[in-house]
């Protein structure tokens, strides 16, 4: 008889930089855990360090036919095994809404929302019973936090913007983020994965200083951003603590507690946001609790990759 215990199978993305980086070095650290990574480029050859005995497979956000292939590619070498854990933390800002994905959509959308919404649709059929499906978001989804933030649902316009000057970048961001946390509550609320006990959750780390996510901007951009971290928002911090600006450590170590389980939210909610490095439960905004937003983001990414 094998009295071996299996293994805890955690497939994750955007874990070869910023706060993802970290979270993989606390998840590949846990006893009887395979860990398989989707990562672009070189993150699957020797250039980059991955911690030893995480499985690095080709993954390129920007193009669903890579996704399609890491999803076959994650199935097939785990055979009968089933995913314990699925962790889609991959992320891009951009500086404007001008460029593209593979696939014709704006590009800041087709990475952070429809690659992992397919991902995940992918996937989760692969799930263990009881399995866990993270998905990162921010809390710049919510006008009251970021004004730029949707107040209105238009999957078509974020897809195919016509207007691409300045300021398009973070409004499409924000757009990303509010896509994620609508997509968590859809999973949430399947049948399939309330009969298996799958807990879904969306997970902002806050505003986390130390990464590479602005790393697309030009020089000035990320310049201006710097500036702006280390004044208005330190003045701002003491009366508004979702400005205050965390580091990729904790804000990876965080996305790993919540993706083991060591953090839960109380039960019937998906959303843990990270305040001053502290696990807090607020209501999504007004527009992320939409019923409707929900079923409609649901549907038009359905035919946008191809799943109607
Ligand atoms: N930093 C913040 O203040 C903040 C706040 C709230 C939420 N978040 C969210 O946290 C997550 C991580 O962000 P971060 O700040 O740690 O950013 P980061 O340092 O830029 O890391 C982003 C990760 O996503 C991967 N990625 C980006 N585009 C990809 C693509 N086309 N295909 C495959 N992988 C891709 C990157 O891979 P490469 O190494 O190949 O580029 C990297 O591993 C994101 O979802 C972000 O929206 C961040």
């Amino acid at each position: 008889m094998d009295l071996a215990k299996p293994e805890r199978v955690v497939v994750m993305t955007g874990v070869t930089a910023g706060l993802g980086a970290h979270a993989l070095q606390h998840i590949a650290g846990q006893p009887d855990t395979r860990v398989i990574i989707g990562a672009r480029g070189s993150a699957c050859g020797s250039e980059r360090t991955v911690p030893h005995g995480v499985e690095a497979m080709p993954l390129d956000l920007a193009s669903l036919a890579s996704v399609r292939e890491f999803a076959d590619a994650v199935t097939g070498r785990l055979g009968d095994a089933r995913i314990d854990i699925l962790v889609l933390n991959a992320g891009m800002q951009a500086s404007n809404s001008e460029r593209r994905s593979a696939d014709g959509y704006e590009l800041t959308f087709a990475v952070n929302h429809l690659a992992h919404y397919l991902l995940a649709r992918l996937l989760v059929p692969r799930m263990a019973d009881h399995g866990r499906l993270v998905i990162t978001t921010s809390e710049t989804h919510d006008p009251a936090v970021t004004p730029v933030a949707p107040k209105t649902l238009e999957p078509q316009a974020l897809a195919h913007p016509t207007k691409s000057g300045f300021g398009t970048g973070i409004r499409a961001y924000a757009a990303s983020k509010l896509c994620n946390l609508l997509t968590a509550q859809s999973f949430a609320a399947l049948d399939e994965v309330r009969a298996r006990q799958i807990t879904v959750i969306a997970f902002s780390p806050g505003l986390t200083g130390g990464t590479s996510l602005g790393r697309d901007s030009p020089r000035a951009m990320r310049a201006f951003v710097m500036l702006l971290m280390h004044t208005v928002f330190r003045l701002v911090g003491p009366f508004r603590p979702e400005y205050v600006i965390g580091t990729a450590e904790r804000s990876g170590e965080a996305l790993a507690e919540v993706s083991l389980g060591v953090i839960t939210p109380p039960r019937g909610r998906v959303y843990i946001s990270l305040i001053k490095g502290e696990s807090t439960f607020p209501d999504p905004s007004q527009l992320a609790r939409s019923r409707d937003a929900q079923d409609r983001l649901w549907r038009e990414s359905e035919a946008m990759v191809g799943l109607a």
